[in-house]
C-alpha cells in the first residue's frame, strides 16, 4: 500500500475527512484532551477496516505510557528512545512503516502488527504532547493517505 494509486489515494482521504468532520462537532462541546483521544481512538478504530490496534501514547514526565486505544492490550510503558512511537516523538515527525520486522528497535506489543504508521501529538504551544499510534496484521497496510489523515487527526486533539 505504499504505492497507492490516485483513486485510492482519494478514496482514503475522503473517509479520513468525514472522520475529522465527526470529530469536530464532537471536540466542539469539549477541549479535553484524553476525552478527544478516546473519541479519535474509537472513531478511527470503527471506520478504518485496515487498522488493528489504534491509540495513543502520552508523553509524561519524560515517559510515553499509554493513552486511550481500541484494539489488543499493548504495552503501557515504551522503552525510552527505542521503537517506532519514540522515533516519531524524537523527530517530531510522522514514521511510517511498512514491515515492523525491519525497523530496529521495533517493540512488539503485539506478535501479530505486520506494520505501522505513527504521527506526533503536539499540545497548543508547539510540544510534543504524545503520538497516534496505528497498527495493522498486515504488512505494507498504510500509505501517504494515512499520514496526511491521521496528521490531521492529531492536530485536533490541541486545536
Ligand atoms: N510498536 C510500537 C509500540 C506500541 S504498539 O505498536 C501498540 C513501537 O515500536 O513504538
Amino acid at each position: 500500500m505504499s504505492q497507492t494509486t490516485p483513486a485510492q489515494h482519494k478514496r482514503l482521504a475522503e473517509r479520513y475527512d468525514r472522520v475529522a468532520e465527526q470529530l469536530a462537532e464532537l471536540y466542539a462541546k469539549v477541549a479535553d484532551p484524553q476525552a478527544r483521544m478516546a473519541s479519535a481512538a474509537a472513531l478511527l478504530h470503527h471506520k478504518m477496516p485496515h487498522f488493528f490496534w489504534t491509540g495513543f501514547y502520552r508523553l509524561v514526565d519524560g515517559d510515553l505510557i499509554v493513552g486511550p486505544y481500541q484494539g489488543p492490550i499493548a504495552c503501557l510503558l515504551l522503552e525510552r528512545h527505542k521503537g517506532v512511537c519514540w522515533a516519531s516523538a524524537d523527530r517530531g515527525e510522522a514514521v511510517l512503516v511498512p514491515d515492523v520486522h525491519a525497523f530496529p528497535g521495533h517493540i512488539a506489543c503485539d506478535s501479530r502488527s505486520q506494520s505501522e504508521v505513527v504521527v506526533p501529538v503536539r499540545d497548543a504551544s508547539g510540544a510534543i504532547a504524545g503520538v497516534l499510534d496505528v497498527d495493522s496484521e498486515k504488512p505494507d497496510a498504510f500509505s501517504e493517505a494515512d499520514v496526511e489523515g491521521l496528521t490531521k487527526i492529531a492536530a485536533m486533539i490541541y486545536g
